[in-house]
């Protein structure tokens, strides 16, 4: 099958089909062969990750998975450093890198940054989280992940909790699910329920989600949980955060009293997850994040359109 995605830019899910998710899937199973030992695919090649917000997992897990397919990367963590602090404009720094690079991941607080680079630049650019709108490659991670723990995403009852205001991980994966046949439940405070329009277009696609605030209730139900972290450096102020600051939190008891649903969470957790959760069979966030891997070699041989074996 030629590669669809060669050349291609990866900014948001709403576009994916289900058969082109399936198949980044596929090739991201081949990938676990070169995880830990490399391939030379890549060699020569070199990706630019620019990070003007904080990362760990995303930003090195690029790093990682270019390195694993013979490439190399060059980028910064931040602004700090960078002629950003002289005055120059995203598009000034997106339009010089993109002379030095092959391929560019990019995260942004402004929602649709990644979307502008792709109308400057002609090479492949990948979003790596732009504001609270998208964060397509932690989907691709969580999907897989799902994946692979149960055997397919199809007819298991799925629960999204924590903050679904201003998650871009959990947009970005409600868009994926609506392609797959689940039972999707919503569960948040009610400060931090989904926000309409993304409600919409998910009935729109044909996912009916129950949404709800009982938290012991959704987890009972759910065969997974996918839970978040309250988003708090997107609030429009610290008095707002604070209300709803400890609304909630998942402990090993909760879990336990619910039938020990499966456990994701794109990390990083402050208060939302107790760390006597780690050592269950069912915690499945470390892994989670080893999935990055694979997944991002995956899709970046695919964007560059590389040979991998
Ligand atoms: C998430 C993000 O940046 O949106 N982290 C990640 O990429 N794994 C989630 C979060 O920050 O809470």
């Amino acid at each position: 099958m030629p590669n669809q995605f060669a050349g291609a830019d990866f900014i948001t899910i709403r576009d994916k089909t289900k058969d082109q998710l399936e198949g980044m899937m596929d090739r991201a199973e081949e990938m676990e062969k070169y995880r830990h030992n490399g391939t030379d695919a890549a060699r020569g090649l070199l990706m630019g990750t620019l990070f003007f917000e904080p990362s760990t997992r995303t930003r090195l897990s690029f790093q990682a998975a270019m390195k694993r397919l013979g490439g190399d990367t060059i980028g910064f963590p931040s602004s700090e450093g960078t002629s950003v602090q002289k005055g120059e404009t995203l598009a000034d720094t997106l339009r010089t890198v993109s002379q030095y690079v092959n391929i560019i991941v990019m995260r942004h607080p402004s929602e649709g940054s990644a979307k502008l680079a792709t109308e400057l630049l002609d090479i492949p650019v990948i979003n790596g989280g732009d504001g609270s709108a998208n964060h397509p490659t932690q989907t691709l991670l969580d999907l897989y992940t799902i994946r692979k723990e149960l055997g397919e995403v199809d007819g298991h009852t799925i629960a999204l909790a924590g903050d679904l205001r201003y998650s871009r991980t959990t947009r970005s994966l409600s868009r994926a699910l609506s392609n797959y046949d689940v039972e999707l439940i919503l569960n948040s405070p009610s400060q931090l329920r989904m926000k309409k329009d993304l409600l919409y277009e998910l009935k729109n696609r044909g996912l009916d989600p129950v949404e709800s605030d009982d938290l012991e209730h959704s987890l009972t139900e759910a065969d997974l949980v996918y839970a978040t972290r309250i988003q708090k450096e997107r609030f429009p102020n610290l008095a707002e955060y604070e209300k709803v600051a400890h609304a909630y939190e998942i402990d090993r008891d909760l879990l336990e009293r619910t039938g020990n649903p499966l456990l994701l969470h794109p990390l990083p957790r402050v208060t939302e997850l107790n760390t006597n959760v780690d050592d269950l069979e069912n915690s499945l966030f470390f892994s989670q994040a080893g999935n990055g891997i694979p997944v991002r070699m995956a899709l970046i041989s695919s964007l560059l359109d590389l040979t991998v074996r």
